[in-house]
């Protein structure tokens, strides 16, 4: 297993396994913006043959009012045979060092249904992200989301 930065080459795999994996789609131009905008920040697991088996892809919020700099998680996801071997973990913590070292972001934030049990055990116990609020009927679906946030040291 690898982990590494995505390149522009990535995309389609990277849309692959999100429509595997996830409800919540995106058009290839939203993966584009994120990729020319932040290159940083977006990161693949492959397997040894190469194969694109995860994605971290994330994006700077730069122009919020009121708020400080500050990355967020787009969307995460690893394949299934490829779960619980601590892959999410690790592109997960590249991701947000990137924001933290590259674009001095205050910190990260990102969305999770009410019911993503093993999203929340990710954020919440094994990367330490606190829950700011509930997000009433947040998905398409009518689902709630928790708000998220994960502060950076300021002092690393
Ligand atoms: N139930 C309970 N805990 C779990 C589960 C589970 N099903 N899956 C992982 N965990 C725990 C692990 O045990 C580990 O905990 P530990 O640090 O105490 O050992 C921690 O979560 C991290 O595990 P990883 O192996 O790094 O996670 P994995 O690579 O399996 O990926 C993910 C987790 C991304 C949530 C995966 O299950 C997945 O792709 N799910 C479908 C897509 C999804 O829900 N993505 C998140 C949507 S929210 C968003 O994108 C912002």
């Amino acid at each position: 297993m690898n982990i590494r930065n995505a390149t522009i080459e990535d995309l389609l795999s990277i849309q692959h396994c999100n429509l595997t994996n996830l409800p919540e789609n995106y058009q290839m131009k939203y993966y584009l913006y994120h990729a020319l905008s932040w290159p940083q920040l977006t990161y693949v697991a492959e397997d040894h043959k190469g194969r694109i088996v995860g994605y971290v892809l994330a994006k700077l919020e730069e122009e919020q009012e009121k708020e400080p700099l500050h990355g967020h998680i787009t969307s995460v996801s690893v394949m299934r045979k490829y779960r619980r071997l601590g892959l999410a973990e690790k592109l997960m913590a590249q991701s947000q060092r990137a924001m933290h070292e590259v674009f001095q972001a205050k910190y990260v934030s990102l969305h999770v249904r009410v019911s993503n049990k093993a999203a929340l055990h990710l954020y919440k116990d094994t990367l330490h992200y606190e829950i700011m609020e509930i997000e009433k009927k947040y998905y398409a679906d009518g689902e709630d989301a928790y708000s998220m946030k994960l502060f950076f040291d300021p002092s690393a």
